[in-house]
């Protein structure tokens, strides 16, 4: 019945935020009703940018299991399972990596750009270049046939592919080549405009509640042309507008009028959106704090996952050694 096999993975750098529910989280819950899915918690990947300091490594991972169920992932629809309990990845990621040209990892963008941004780590590493290589082994092991990414992540997805079709043709077709799901995602900035990242430190989190998230909702920054409450605002480079066409759909028409005519002082206007996203978030909080109480539920959930996860992936294994003659008995 459910016959596509739809794959995605978040890195476990922390607990989740708005951002990654609207850009992907949200998606992968309206997905798992539709098609086989496998959901995992991309620790590994974590540790390519993240190795030296490991300190918070298993919390992070726990705080990422939670927050996927909180937002209603459901382990009856889909299957959520750890990057680093299914070993089977590394082994198709060490075979994958005989057959990836340097060139094809050394002009990926996001390689690039993260060896400048990333300036005050050392990710010049074996590791670190092989990320894509390791991405593609996540991939072609389930033999998904789609995967739901922001847009970010599309050079991985093409380098997935091209590894799947140098395979296919040196040895024997395994991997499907797989399609991306571009998440029509809404894009929510951070609480200072920019893109909203942990990494800038402007980050709402979906188990921030109470005087946690109503100070980070007054701190947002707003219009700088509105001083006094008269002043006429632009709705369009403020935030706090953009999150009311988001969690306040029906009053955000009268508030973008109220801003421009200074009717509506932003204070007010920030009160307003903190009752709105918290109302937005009651039912996601509600969840985590079930499963916060009920550490057996985790490892339930992971078990299960886990365990499907390796029945795939030990079908895919004995296929790729197959089709390229190195299974020894
Ligand atoms: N690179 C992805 C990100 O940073 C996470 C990821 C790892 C992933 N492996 C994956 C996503 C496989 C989709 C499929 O968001
Ligand atoms: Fe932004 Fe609201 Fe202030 Fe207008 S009134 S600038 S939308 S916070």
């Amino acid at each position: 019945m459910k016959d596509m096999v739809v794959l995605s993975g978040t890195r476990s750098t922390g607990s989740l935020h708005l951002g990654n529910y609207f850009g992907a989280v949200e998606n992968w819950v309206n997905l798992q009703d539709k098609y086989d899915c496998y959901f995992f918690i991309a620790d590994w990947h974590a540790l390519t940018t993240g190795y030296e300091n490991t300190e918070n490594y298993v919390h992070n991972i726990n705080e990422v299991i939670m927050d996927l169920y909180a937002s209603g992932l459901d382990p009856d629809k889909c299957n959520i399972f750890l990057q680093s309990k299914i070993q089977n990845h590394a082994e198709l990621h060490l075979l994958l990596s005989m057959i990836t040209p340097l060139s094809w990892l050394e002009r990926c963008p996001t390689y690039k750009d993260q060896l400048n941004q990333l300036s005050e780590k050392d990710i010049r590493t074996y590791g670190f270049l092989g990320y894509p290589c390791l991405m593609a082994s996540d991939i072609l092991i389930y033999r998904a046939d789609a995967v739901p990414v922001g847009e970010d992540q599309l050079p991985h997805l093409e380098i997935t592919r091209e590894i799947a079709r140098r395979f296919n043709y040196l040895y024997e077709e395994v991997f499907p080549e797989p399609k991306a799901l571009l998440t029509k995602a809404k894009v929510l900035p951070g609480t200072d405009g920019r893109k909203m990242s942990k990494s800038y430190d402007n980050t709402i989190l979906l188990k921030d509640e109470g005087e946690v998230l109503r100070t980070k909702i007054m701190n947002m920054i707003t219009d700088p042309a509105r001083i006094k409450k008269t002043d006429p605002g632009h709705p369009d480079i403020c935030s706090v507008y953009t999150f009311h066409k988001v969690f306040n759909e029906t009053e955000a028409p009268s508030i973008c009028e109220a801003c421009k005519k200074g009717e509506i002082g932003c204070v007010a206007c920030k009160k307003n959106l903190y009752g709105k996203v918290a109302q937005f978030l009651r039912p996601i909080q509600e969840r985590r704090k079930l499963i916060e109480s009920k550490p057996e539920l985790i490892k339930e959930i992971m078990a299960k996952g886990n365990s499907s996860a390796k029945i795939k992936t030990d079908e895919t294994m004995n296929m790729a050694r197959k089709a390229m003659k190195i299974n020894w008995e």
